[in-house]
């Protein structure tokens, strides 16, 4: 076939129509979900501003330093969202959410852009899932939020995973733990890899974090944050595990664990799976206490997750899992001659009035050509209508699976067919 002259982006895909109604199955569990769990549905701009971005997720994350999209019109700096948690947090607080009472559990699904390096799993345009709980520091809204995030991968059918945990610690801890952490690394420092090296005075606990090889061995045995988290910081990551095994949940325990953005405190979390290869995140989250505060708030604690839609799709076909029925129309109406085209025209909306999906050909083809595009439609039911049919007022219905056929005015079609697309 010839190559197309315009293509998508780098990294940017079409979700096509033979693709879309697995999406929406995964949608429909989504929201069917998060109306059990009591989450509702925030939809914010594919855009914000390019500060809004820096200040949330931190000015010196691989994500701003490296794959923001951005670009400016006029005045204005924008950016297309790599992620959707600074984003909500700037809605709560530009609208005064807190003043619905409460915390605010939000959930969102939708698009996200990171100018990454594409691979399998790791797309430029991509697409999350995910909550924001604004408002609650209990450690009972770390732990619905992560039942809520494994409740979808239940009801899609994946088991087969990892739930990482850690706690990355409040700032008094974290700051004493940084110490601790830079005087471990600071002998062997011109050892460690040249990106471990920048970030050693940047932001040191990213250097657990590295896969690069020259710093596996200094990562191994590396102090753990764990053994510095201040009391306040120890109890709540206590009474995380505590009802997360209440729950029967089952997680290890990750003491590199760091997550990406800056904004992170007290729960981190990761649920990775075997079945996706290197990208093996299937969601991250955790708690981010300041954030609130550093984009304009008052003082509000918060904790939230976000999971990777393509890559939940990749386990599931890894895993034989088939979100969606094939799709189908109940319905084909073919014709022979003009006069019952025009009858189809005007049946069409008669049968889809009654809950009857239906289509007919477009195109004047043969009446074999017809019963052909029956077949790649997948209807369940062909209804062969002529001249000598429109006299008899009795039409032709096959059933197109069984192959057979019988003679049946309107009404009766419609007693059939509806009857059976409403099972
Ligand atoms: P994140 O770990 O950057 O967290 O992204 C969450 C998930 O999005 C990842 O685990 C992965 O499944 C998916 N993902 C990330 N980047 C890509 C990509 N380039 N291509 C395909 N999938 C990708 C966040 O975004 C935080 N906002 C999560 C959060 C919410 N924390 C608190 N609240």
């Amino acid at each position: 076939m010839a190559k197309a002259k315009y293509t998508t982006h780098l990294g940017m895909v079409d979700i096509l129509p033979d693709e879309s109604p697995k999406w929406r199955a995964l949608e429909q569990i989504i929201h069917e979900e998060a109306a059990r769990y009591n989450f509702e549905e925030i939809r914010t701009p594919i855009m914000e501003q390019t500060e809004l971005i820096k200040r949330g997720i931190g000015q010196l994350t691989d994500i701003v330093t490296k794959e923001i999209f951005a670009f400016t019109k006029g005045d204005s700096n924008y950016v297309l969202r790599p992620e959707l948690t600074a984003p909500v947090v700037r809605s709560y607080v530009q609208h005064h959410l807190a003043q619905r009472g409460g915390s605010q559990k939000l959930y969102y699904i939708g698009p996200m852009f990171r100018a990454e390096r594409p691979q399998k799993g790791r797309q430029r345009q991509f697409h999350q899932f995910g909550v924001e709980v604004i408002g609650s520091g209990d450690p009972v809204a770390d732990v619905e939020c992560i039942a809520f995030m494994m409740s979808i991968y239940k009801r899609v059918g994946i088991k087969n995973f990892n739930l990482k945990l850690n706690s990355v610690g409040d700032p008094e801890s974290r700051e004493q733990y940084k110490n601790v952490l830079k005087d471990y690394l600071r002998p062997n420092l011109n050892q460690l890899s040249e990106l471990s090296q920048k970030r050693f005075e940047t932001n040191p606990m990213r250097i657990l974090d590295s896969k690069e090889k020259e710093d596996q061995e200094f990562i191994k045995n590396a102090p753990v944050i764990g053994d510095h988290l201040n009391e306040d910081s120890a109890a709540h990551f206590k009474k995380v595990c505590d009802l997360l095994s209440s729950l029967e949940i089952e997680y290890t325990l990750d003491p590199l664990l760091v997550r990406g953005m800056d904004y992170y405190t007290r729960t981190a979390f990761e649920l990775t799976s075997p079945d996706l290869g290197s990208q093996d995140a299937l969601a991250g989250g955790g708690r981010y206490d300041l954030l609130v505060e550093e984009i304009g708030g008052q003082p509000t604690p918060a904790v939230g997750f976000a999971a990777g839609m393509e890559r939940l799709f990749i386990a599931c076909e890894e895993l034989d899992i088939s979100l969606a029925e094939p799709k189908t129309v109940d319905v084909f109406i073919a014709t022979l001659g003009d006069t019952a085209r025009d009858w189809a025209v005007k049946t069409l909306p008669v049968l889809r009035d009654r809950g009857v999906s239906a289509t007919m050909d477009y195109l004047g083809r043969s009446l074999k050509a017809q019963m052909k595009d029956a077949n790649r439609e997948n209807a369940r039911y062909a209804l062969i209508v002529g001249d000598n049919e429109l006299e008899a007022g009795k039409f032709t219905l096959r059933n197109m699976h069984e192959s057979d056929e019988e003679q049946l005015d309107l009404e009766q079609i419609i007693q059939k067919v509806a009857h059976l697309s409403n099972d």
